[in-house]
């Protein structure tokens, strides 16, 4: 009897779903939104960048409440003119974001979409102000990675159009005048030279994180790669961030008690501690000095360590015989930061955004970070202040 009932549903929820099928037209998915869109190329820095400006610009997208076109990351490989662009979906999951707000991949809206709302004649791009040395222009296509970008999906523009004084800033208000001055009727797509979002990202947007979650092919490479690797756990995911670039960057905290992520340790206020030039740029001492108490702490077992330069496994190693240090290769940022994200306790680089991301995702899991020599303003002073 119960299986029988089962086998009539099934039947009938399968007549239902063909029904469905056939009176559903295939482009019903990609309706046009009549609040418009935005499009934008992540044209600033490399992948920790390009991430921090990506919350910030959905959330400007969801303030003004216009579909956010998915752009792809723009990446920089060694020995290679000019840039790449990889679709986000290569990395991570768009169906989440979906959740946070209206969301289309730029390779579905330029082959779908920009035909119809979007044609060549219309195609206008937005700056705060002139770019142009001579003529009032916002030169969208100047330049690596702007030209690149824009010629890989056919885009040219015939105009320019100087926003100012209207900012990305959602919490000041400016929501209402950006809806004003460009509705969608008149100006269905916005397409903005750089990332509609703030650099860093600002406190509001860093919610938006709990929504961009890897995608399929890169949580079972990660998970394939601590099986095979990391065997013992726990273990501790490291980010050493020691190039050349680095240290000439670190030279300048003298001057700015705030640079790149740094927030993610200070505090936007500078509320727990002070930015010094070894938080950004750490010794190698402090360094093993720091995973050592760790390891040890945890008890941990193993450290993966991820590093834009010098690995350190040599001189941790001599210190901590029994623990078993790995890194990745090939490098492959993507898969770096998944393992980070997915370690036991991390210990990151407080300044640079590469290391920030893996802290945010794993605010998100509820997992425990630190960053090299940072100093927290001790307890007695919080509850003084
Ligand atoms: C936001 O956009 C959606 C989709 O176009 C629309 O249905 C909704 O009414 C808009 N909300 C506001 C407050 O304008």
């Amino acid at each position: 009897m119960m299986a029988g009932m089962t086998n009539f549903f099934g039947i009938l929820l399968q007549m239902c779903l063909f029904l469905l099928h056939v009176n559903l037209p295939a482009s019903s998915a990609l309706r046009i939104d009549e609040s418009g869109y935005i499009v934008y190329c992540p044209c600033m820095g490399r992948f920790g960048n390009q991430a921090e400006q990506f919350l910030g610009s959905l959330s400007f997208a969801k303030s003004i409440n216009r579909t956010f076109v998915i752009p792809p990351w723009v990446e920089y490989k060694p020995y290679v003119e000019g840039s790449l662009r990889v679709s986000y979906d290569t990395y991570f999951q768009v169906e989440p974001l979906k959740q946070f707000h209206r969301v289309i991949t730029m390779e579905q809206f330029m082959e779908k979409l920009a035909p119809k709302i979007w044609p060549p004649s219309q195609r206008i791009s937005f700056c705060y102000m002139s770019r142009a040395s001579e003529g009032s222009n916002c030169n969208a296509k100047e330049g690596n990675p702007f030209g690149p970008f824009w010629d890989h999906f056919n885009v040219d523009f015939v105009g320019s159009e100087f926003h100012n004084p209207l900012s990305f800033d959602i919490t000041s208000g400016e929501t209402k005048l950006w809806k004003q001055r460009y509705p969608a009727s008149k100006y269905p797509v916005l397409a903005f030279v750089g990332a509609p979002g703030p650099f860093p990202a600002t406190e509001s947007s860093l919610g938006v994180q709990r929504f961009i979650r890897w995608s399929d092919k890169i949580e079972a490479k990660a998970e394939k790669f601590i099986k095979s690797k990391i065997p013992e756990r726990p273990f501790i995911g490291i980010h050493l961030r020691n190039g050349v670039d680095w240290r000439s960057a670190c030279s300048h905290v003298k001057e700015t008690p705030q640079m790149f992520a740094s927030a993610q340790c200070t505090g936007y206020h500078n509320e727990n501690g002070l930015l010094t030039e070894e938080v950004c740029y750490p010794s190698d001492s402090t360094v093993v000095k720091q995973v050592k108490n760790e390891v040890k702490r945890l008890n941990a077992k193993t450290v993966f360590v991820a590093t834009d330069d010098r690995d350190l496994i040599k001189e941790m190693s001599k210190v901590m015989k029994k623990v078993k240090f790995v890194r990745a290769y090939p490098s492959d940022p993507h898969l770096d930061l998944a393992i980070l994200s997915k370690a036991d306790h991390y210990i990151g680089n407080c300044v640079s955004t590469f290391s920030a991301f893996a802290k945010r995702y794993r605010d998100t899991l509820g997992k425990t970070s630190s960053f090299w020599a940072f100093k927290y303003h001790s307890d007695k002073k919080n509850t003084e202040l």
